[in-house]
């Protein structure tokens, strides 16, 4: 086992409140990060993911526990990290004076990087985000997927060892989405660890070699997409609905058709290793759904399985 990049036991941050108990939005987390593996925090909004990213990427103190980021404790050394690590914020920071070539060259300069070099790497990675014919636009002439990888290419300015990345794709459309996945495996391939966060099951099982669910602070489970979905879920599931005044009353009769069931206000989930053998148990009942499909499981299924609650509210 090589050296792990990142190390946290039991890290903890409690927000401090005026007048009301400490609130502890990190409770104890335990993970290490290999060095070029990428690591995923799955889990619904509030779930601590910003915050652990915040400490991991030196900006905010944790509370207790241990962390070590490239073997360098994090309280002691924040300067030292902040220099190694590209971080994208989950709200994108970019400067709205500057266009996106000096927003770029700007942020090399931050890191004290001498001008040629960084007017070299600001032009090698306006090509590397797709944005070389937006290298004279303004930010607010940008679209949000074009920010997003704006700042991507901002955050590897200074070649990290380790890119964070807080929601990447959070609230972008489908085909934006799809090309800044694209632009992340091109860094995995390059062998660049990543860490990124997301309450997105599609982007954390695309983008993760590894994850941790996380919920309320804490672990509910660790292991690699597929794992996860082995040990939590079955093989398929029959999705079907029966219109929502009816779903829950004809849920107790699909009790036996297969491992497990579970009713969501809009429709009725039959896990199964055969989905299809499903349907056609629930046609042989004489029932007769409004719709139904038969999917694979999913991250979303394990969320649901360890939580009794949807990643997405
Ligand atoms: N600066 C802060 N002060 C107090 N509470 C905070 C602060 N930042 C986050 N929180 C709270 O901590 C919890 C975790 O937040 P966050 O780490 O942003 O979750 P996530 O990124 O998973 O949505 C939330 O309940 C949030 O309201
Ligand atoms: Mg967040």
């Amino acid at each position: 086992m090589p050296e792990p990049v990142i190390r946290a036991e039991n890290l903890v941050k409690a927000y401090r409140a005026k007048g009301r108990p400490d609130f502890v939005a990190v409770d104890g987390l335990s993970f290490e990060v290999a060095p070029g593996e990428s690591f995923g925090l799955l889990g619904p909004n509030g779930a601590g993911k910003s915050t652990t990213m915040k400490m991991v990427g030196a900006v905010s103190t944790r509370t207790s526990g241990d962390l070590s980021i490239l073997g360098l404790d994090p309280d002691r050394y924040g300067p030292e990290i902040r220099s190694r690590l590209g971080v994208v914020p989950q709200q994108d920071n970019l400067d709205g004076e500057l266009n996106a070539r000096e927003n770029l060259y700007v942020y090399g300069r931050y890191f004290g990087m001498p001008g040629k070099e960084c007017k070299q790497k600001a032009e090698e990675l306006l090509a590397f985000a797709q944005l070389e014919d937006r290298a004279t636009h303004k930010v607010d002439q940008l679209s949000g997927g074009m920010k997003r990888r704006l700042t991507i290419a901002r955050g590897l300015i200074n070649d990290p060892r380790i890119l964070l990345l807080d929601e990447p794709t959070t609230g972008l459309d489908p085909q934006a989405r799809h090309v800044l996945w694209d632009r992340l495996f091109r860094l995995k391939e390059r062998g660049t660890t990543l860490v990124l966060t997301t309450h997105y099951m599609d982007e954390a099982e695309q983008l993760c070699d590894r994850l941790i669910v996380v919920d309320k602070g804490r672990i509910m489970a660790e292991g690699t997409p597929a794992t996860l979905i082995r040990q939590h879920s079955s093989r398929e599931v029959a999705e079907v609905r029966f219109g929502s005044q009816h779903n829950e009353r004809i849920a107790a009769q699909l009790a036996g058709f297969g491992d497990r069931v579970e009713v969501l206000p809009d429709r009725i989930l039959v896990y199964a290793h055969d989905g299809e053998g499903v349907l056609a148990r629930i046609a042989d009942a004489g029932l007769e759904p409004l719709t139904s499909l038969v999917r694979r499981s999913s991250l979303e299924d394990v969320f649901l399985r360890l939580t009794g609650r949807s990643l997405i509210e």
